[in-house]
């Protein structure tokens, strides 16, 4: 009998508990969507039905609300749906929504201590001390790197086509392999080819990171939804192989640099100066990094294997992605590939025949298109930010309470028609200075304000240097019937579910 009484007592608890947290929003006076016990706005995502930024983009269409409530999980989230609201979020109001709220733990796990996770003096020092090492001074001195893996792209994608004829290809998967080899070769400088060679250790490592076993999406939503808990799971000693071996990939490399004083054009070298001489040298043509500092070095080499391994998991699929819908979008809108094509052949010729720098930062149109996928396809489809201070909303009566979790959802707003007009359709002309017809505040595919993407330039060229060199070693069959893209229910990043198929054939 008591065992029963204990049962009831136990549901009934549970009940109040359930009904309580999900009244946040009520108690708060917000209106809110998606209430659905116990799993709230991530339902469809616990279903395997869709992934974590489509179930919040589905909210965003759920409601015309300027802000409403959600329950991730059991953890309250505000959804920022007015443009304006969600831009000062992140750049007037900056100081009262400086962090993420992710899990971060520098002292006990310095590998989870990346710019993206850290929080306020920490990160700002960091983000301060970065910041000379992505200038297009930079960017341009490590390009031959970045064009050596284009070139390898061209090669194989020649060795897979027939002489005469076209075929089908994934380009998704190839610019995948692309992106791979630049964050290795670029960012932790490393002799690499993977589309020679697939066993390579760095590719290993990245599939074993990519992989979705059960253990990986606990870890994954821990992160983000219970940092708590993750807190918990390494205290505990619960490692996660792959990061591990990511660590020690980097001691390694860094060991060898310092050893033999080797000196390379790549952010390691950067990062290797800021270790051993406390700053990032500001004269684009030094790139030696020993000790000024008598040994003394300013960051540990877990640090750097932290940032190591934000930027691949920042610039790998970010990078694939967009390069990979960019094409896709050009096979559907022939006048559009025609204007790509010209503007591209253009800057070369402009530049002596060469694709080098200077052309790539000439090829305005070809950056036009590049701007108009990342509002199409976010490659992170939202945005998060903690309140970190009691905040009124302007214009109304709602306090956002601090430690309430921010979500602006990029997806949403730019797929909006009442931010851009006709959204669906491709239009590179909407950012050509006659014709921009969009709310800016809306448009925001590298986040904004002080935390906004520090790799965006890094990641444009690199975006740009795969399309350029497609466009000029192939002929790119236009599709008869536009078709859009559907996407997985896997990972953060917008991901396709079918890959992202193009027919291309020999340049004639
Ligand atoms: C097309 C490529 C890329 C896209 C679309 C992209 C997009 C984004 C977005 C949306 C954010 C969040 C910004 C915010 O919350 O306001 C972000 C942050 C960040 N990205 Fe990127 N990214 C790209 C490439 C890269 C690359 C190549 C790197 C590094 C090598 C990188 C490093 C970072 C870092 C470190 C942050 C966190 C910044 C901070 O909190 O201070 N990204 N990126």
């Amino acid at each position: 009998m008591i065992v029963i009484y204990l049962l009831i007592s136990a549901v009934t608890l549970l009940y109040v508990y359930l009904k309580y947290t999900f009244s946040y929003w009520d108690r708060k006076g917000f209106p809110s969507t998606g209430v659905s016990i116990p799993f709230g706005a991530l339902d469809s995502v616990t279903k395997g039905k869709r992934s974590f930024g489509l179930a919040i983009y589905d909210m965003y269409k759920a409601t015309k609300e300027p802000v409403v409530g959600l329950y991730l999980t059991l953890r309250p989230a505000l959804l920022v749906r007015d443009a304006q609201l969600a831009h000062d979020i992140l750049v007037k109001d900056f100081s009262k929504f400086h962090d993420r709220g992710v899990y971060v733990d520098e002292e006990n796990d310095p590998m989870s201590a990346g710019l993206f996770q850290m929080e306020g003096a920490n990160w700002r020092a960091l983000r301060t001390k970065l910041t000379p090492s992505f200038t297009s001074g930079k960017l341009k001195a490590m390009f031959e790197t970045s064009d050596s893996v284009g070139d390898k792209l061209v090669s194989t994608i020649k060795a897979d086509l027939p002489e005469t004829g076209s075929k089908e290809i994934d380009i998704k998967s190839l610019m995948s392999t692309y992106a791979i080899d630049i964050i290795a070769t670029s960012i932790f400088g490393l002799d690499v080819d993977s589309f020679a060679d697939p066993n390579n250790e760095f590719l290993a490592i990245s599939k074993k990171i990519n992989r979705l076993n059960f253990q990986d999406i606990v870890r994954g939503a821990a992160l983000f939804l219970y940092p708590g808990l993750e807190k918990f799971f390494v205290r505990i000693g619960w490692k996660q192989e792959a990061n591990e071996m990511m660590r020690e990939l980097a001691h390694r490399t860094v060991d060898l640099r310092e050893k033999n004083n080797i000196v390379r054009k790549d952010l390691l070298q950067l990062l290797l100066q800021l270790r051993n001489q406390g700053q990032v040298n500001t004269d684009d043509n030094v790139w030696t990094a020993e000790s000024t500092k008598n040994g003394v070095k300013s960051m540990s080499k877990d640090l750097i294997a932290g940032q190591l391994f934000l930027f691949y998991a920042a610039g790998f699929e970010t990078t694939a992605s967009t390069a990979s819908f960019t094409l896709y979008e050009l096979t559907q809108n022939p006048e559009v590939m025609e204007k790509a094509k010209e503007d591209v052949h253009n800057a070369i010729e402009k530049n002596g025949g060469k694709l080098n720098y200077d052309a790539i930062a000439d090829m305005k149109y070809l950056e036009a298109c590049i701007m108009e996928t990342a509002r199409k396809y976010p490659a992170l489809p939202f945005l998060n930010r903690i309140c970190t201070q009691d905040f009124s909303v302007p214009d109304s009566n709602k306090v956002i309470k601090k430690g309430t979790q921010i979500i602006i959802s990029l997806l949403g707003m730019h797929l909006d028609s009442e931010y851009f007009p006709d959204p669906i359709s491709y239009q590179p002309e909407r950012y050509l200075e006659d014709n921009k017809n969009y709310n800016k505040a809306a448009y925001m595919p590298f986040g904004e304000g002080p935390r906004m993407c520090i790799g965006a330039r890094m990641g444009k060229v690199n975006v740009k240097i795969a399309i350029a060199k497609v466009l000029s070693n192939f002929d790119l069959e236009i599709r008869k019937e536009k078709q859009e893209i559907e996407f997985g229910i896997h990972g953060v990043t917008l991901m396709p579910k079918h890959g992202v198929p193009i027919r291309l054939s020999l340049k004639k």
